[in-house]
């Protein structure tokens, strides 16, 4: 029988190959974690769950966790999928953000924070921005969706000409980069690393401090997935080829909004809860950039 001339091995080698090969051929794996990121704290298997191309933070009254890309970066644009702890989450604060180091008093810090609520009260997302450790630079916004229900992206573009922090496609907030056109104007400047945690803001998260984590409801989760890096990475020695026109969020692009950008960002800012810029109750004056027309 002619079947016979072909050993069972052929025809299995044959089937091997086919399926072998369009996954040989296929685009590179997503990244995983463990990629370019490592636990900061709470990397215990329990605060930190690592599943390759997800991971879970958890908080409860032991601990939260946080996680920190392995490199420092000078430009790029960053980019996360988060889910925030659903249910009563007043005080949990779940952040992802950019911070040089060390963190305190000089850094450059870029940050989503999104501030847990009472059961029925919508998330609040704050964004801040430190400059040489001059923060003071809130915003809040009610999101066009629930954080606590699905993934969505949060990112930020850094570049020589602007800073922009994206929600899904949504620019939430910008900051042209002002420091050659005048004094006062400051931008983040410092190699930063990329961050999130999930943390104990009882003191100031919800309701200006009077809503406190209810540990009785703990433990809380946030998801986060998306661990590649567009970014360039830097030392303090490096970083000023960061600003490599080369570098594709810095190419012609990624310079300025576009007109539809633009639109989507005016009507965000009409529904910031809060604002530094227009806050009259300051004790210091607003910042330069917010008198840049
Ligand atoms: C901001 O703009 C100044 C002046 O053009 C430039 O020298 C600086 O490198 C820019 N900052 C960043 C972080 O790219
Ligand atoms: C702004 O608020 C209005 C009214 O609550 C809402 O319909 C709209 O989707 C919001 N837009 C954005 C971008 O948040």
């Amino acid at each position: 029988m002619a079947f016979q001339v072909h050993p069972p091995w052929l025809l299995l080698r044959f089937i091997a190959v086919f399926i072998l090969l369009p996954a040989v051929a296929s685009v590179p794996a997503a990244a995983v974690f463990d990629d370019n990121y490592v636990a900061a704290y709470g990397g215990d298997g329990y605060h930190l769950v690592n599943q390759g191309a997800q991971i879970s933070l958890t908080m409860d009254k032991s601990s939260g966790a946080g996680f920190r890309s392995k490199l420092m970066y000078g430009s790029g644009f960053f980019h996360m999928r988060i889910k925030v702890p659903a249910g009563y989450t007043a005080g949990v604060v779940t952040a992802y953000y950019l911070a040089s180091e060390p963190e305190r008093d000089v850094q450059d810090e870029v940050d989503f924070e999104f501030l847990g609520d009472k059961d029925g009260n919508p998330i609040t997302l704050q964004t801040n921005v430190f400059v040489n450790g001059h923060g003071d630079r809130e915003q809040r916004l009610r999101l066009w969706f629930d954080p606590a229900a699905d993934l969505h992206d949060y990112a930020i573009l850094w570049n020589p000409f602007h800073l922009v922090m994206f929600v899904d496609e949504t620019p939430v907030r910008v900051l042209k980069n002002l420091t050659g056109q005048g004094p006062g104007f400051e931008f983040p400047a410092k190699p930063m690393r990329a961050r999130g945690s999930v943390w104990d803001g009882s003191d100031w998260a919800t309701d200006g401090g009077r809503s406190k984590v209810d540990w009785g409801r703990a433990p809380f989760t946030a998801g986060f997935q998306g661990f590649g890096v567009d970014a360039c990475a830097a030392s303090d020695t490096t970083a000023q080829q960061c600003g490599s026109p080369d570098l594709w969020w810095n190419g012609g692009g990624y310079r300025s909004l576009t007109a539809a950008q633009q639109a989507a960002y005016e009507g965000v800012k009409r529904n910031l809860t809060y604002d530094y810029c227009t806050d009259k109750s300051r004790k210091n004056s607003v910042p330069s950039e917010c008198s840049f027309s």
